[in-house]
């Protein structure tokens, strides 16, 4: 069994999730509150590293609720010690690989809990399993646009929200929703359902069901 996963990220209208300098300032306030509701109201919260990295995202619910324990996928257990998803406002897990350091782990282990799924990436569907058999049945992914594809590629996302903000930034270089490899045709990508549709304060909110593919 594996969790229930959303997947929500906030995007420009041309698809980045951050500027080529890597500003991902995107949301306006009302669209910062949805989503610290929609953090009190899951399970976990998951993030790439290369998120932690640049934005050290503390990941909790700023007062809106319970803070949700927080989830890093990190192969090579390259977090820094000091990165904000370490404070003790919430608990934290380390989802590494067998590359990962020992005395980095060890490390952490002191101040999060470390979980070991895979050889080379993390094994996302072992960590997955993982999670939900300690309780975790409801994950936030909240990105970046590399963990996102991995998750969606799988088959392990369930709900996609996007907001889309009033801005076009540009950039080759600027990382989008979803990177990865990328499909070959259209119809072999990742198949929506449009659910709801809203606009919040300046921003459009899109709620889509991801269609499950049979077999
Ligand atoms: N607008 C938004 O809503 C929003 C939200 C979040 C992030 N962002 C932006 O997104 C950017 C970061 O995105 P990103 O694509 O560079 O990185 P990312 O998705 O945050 O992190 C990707 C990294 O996770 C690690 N990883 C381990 N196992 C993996 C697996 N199975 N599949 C995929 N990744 C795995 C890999 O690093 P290792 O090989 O070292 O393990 C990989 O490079 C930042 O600029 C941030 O501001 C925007």
């Amino acid at each position: 069994m594996k969790p229930y996963v959303i997947l929500n990220s906030a995007m420009t209208l041309d698809g980045k999730i951050a500027s080529k300098s890597g500003d991902s300032e995107l949301s306006c306030r009302e669209d910062w509150e949805r989503v610290y509701r929609l953090r009190a109201s899951v399970d976990g919260i998951m993030v790439g590293i290369n998120t932690v990295i640049k934005d050290n995202p503390s990941l909790t619910s700023k007062g809106f609720g319970r803070n949700p324990t927080r989830i890093v996928v990190d192969s090579r257990a390259r977090i820094p010690l000091n990165a904000r998803v370490l404070n003790k406002e919430a608990r934290t897990i380390i989802a590494v690989s067998r590359r990962a350091d020992k005395n980095k782990i060890a490390q952490l282990r002191k101040i999060a809990k470390v979980i070991v799924c895979g050889s080379d990436l993390v094994d996302l569907r072992c960590l997955l399993e993982k999670l939900y058999d300690m309780g975790i049945k409801r994950i936030l992914l909240e990105g970046g646009g590399t963990l996102n594809w991995s998750m969606l590629k799988s088959g392990l996302v369930d709900r996609v929200i996007v907001s889309i903000a009033p801005y076009i930034v540009g950039g080759k270089d600027a990382v989008t929703l979803a990177e990865g490899e990328g499909f070959d045709k259209i119809r072999s990508g990742i198949r929506l359902n449009l659910v709801k549709f809203y606009k919040l304060g300046e921003d459009l909110i899109l709620e889509y069901d991801v269609v499950k593919k049979q077999g």
